[in-house]
């Protein structure tokens, strides 16, 4: 008989979706094991399908893990994610338990849109995570697209946006005095340098639309001053952000998860003051996002 809530169509791993937005629990399968072709094939068939895919009871050598995330493209650097010492693309999301500033990554937003080419994909594993608190919220960004008015979808499909990292590791930043655990060198100037990309994109996998602004790195409207812009960038932020787009996740100690960095939006939840929290990343490369 059928497990209850399983995705009939895989055969070679348990593959149980956990809204009805986006997102997957994957079960049947060892990670420090080879995988056979058809259960890597597989699991890159749920992520495409999913969005986001979580393994639970993934105890990952970094070697693992940086072999295991080449199933989604590349290896790439980031500027300013801290490095696991002694790796060079290999990082970590880390906060110690005596630490007060905003949780870094606390708004919706895909990784890195301030670059030309924004991750396609991020690999992330669960090293030492608070019993409770600190969950991650993922947001469908295609659904954040397809609900809209097609006349409304017709006038995003005219715009680009500005993005930067003013607000992470550039002048905002500093005006503002956010501590942000950045990698020693990385330059304030950096973080004001200007990308432009379109509003409305195509996942160059599936060829489906999807929103591309986000609250951290979204600066304006190209050619629209930042006060023209806001009002309209409030409207998509909030859109962005219904819980119908959305799966939350709750990590456990080796917890593997993938999302895809284009078809969805995430963001940390800051609910685990004063306990330590540790994750350790990978971040894979995709081609410059286009309409
Ligand atoms: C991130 O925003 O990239 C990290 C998310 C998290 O810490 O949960």
């Amino acid at each position: 008989m059928q497990e209850a809530g399983i995705d009939p169509d895989f055969q070679t791993i348990r593959v149980f979706p956990l809204t009805g937005a986006l997102g997957a629990e994957i079960h049947g399968v060892d990670l420090t094991q080879t995988l056979s072709n058809a259960q890597a094939q597989e699991i890159v068939e749920a992520f495409h399908r999913y969005s986001v895919i979580t393994l639970p009871d993934q105890p990952l050598s970094p070697e693992q893990h940086m072999e295991f995330g080449a199933l989604f493209g590349p290896l790439m650097d980031l500027p300013h994610i801290p490095r696991v010492p002694g790796y060079e693309l290999y990082h970590q999301v880390r906060r110690e338990a005596n630490e007060t500033t905003r949780v870094a990554g606390g708004n919706w937003h895909s990784d890195s849109t301030f670059l030309k080419s924004p991750p396609a994909a991020i690999v992330m594993r669960a090293v030492d995570v608070p019993p409770f608190g600190g969950d991650t919220l993922f947001t469908s960004s295609y659904l954040a697209y397809e609900t809209l008015s097609e006349a409304f979808k017709e006038q995003l499909e005219r715009l680009s946006a500005v993005h930067s990292a003013t607000r992470v590791f550039g002048q905002t930043a500093r005006q503002e005095g956010t501590k942000y655990t950045h990698r020693e060198g990385v330059s304030v100037e950096e973080g004001e340098k200007e990308t432009v990309h379109p509003v409305v994109c195509v996942h160059p996998g599936s060829g489906k639309k999807h929103l591309l602004v986000n609250r951290t790195y979204t600066q304006r409207f190209d050619g629209w001053t930042a006060e023209e812009s806001a009002g309209l960038l409030n409207y998509l932020y909030d859109h962005i952000s219904r819980a119908e787009f959305n799966c939350r996740i709750r990590w456990r100690n080796d917890t593997v998860l993938v999302w895809d960095n284009r078809a969805t939006m995430h963001r940390a939840v800051p609910d685990f003051m004063g306990k330590f929290r540790l994750l350790h990343r990978t971040t894979h490369s995709g081609p410059r996002p286009s309409a």
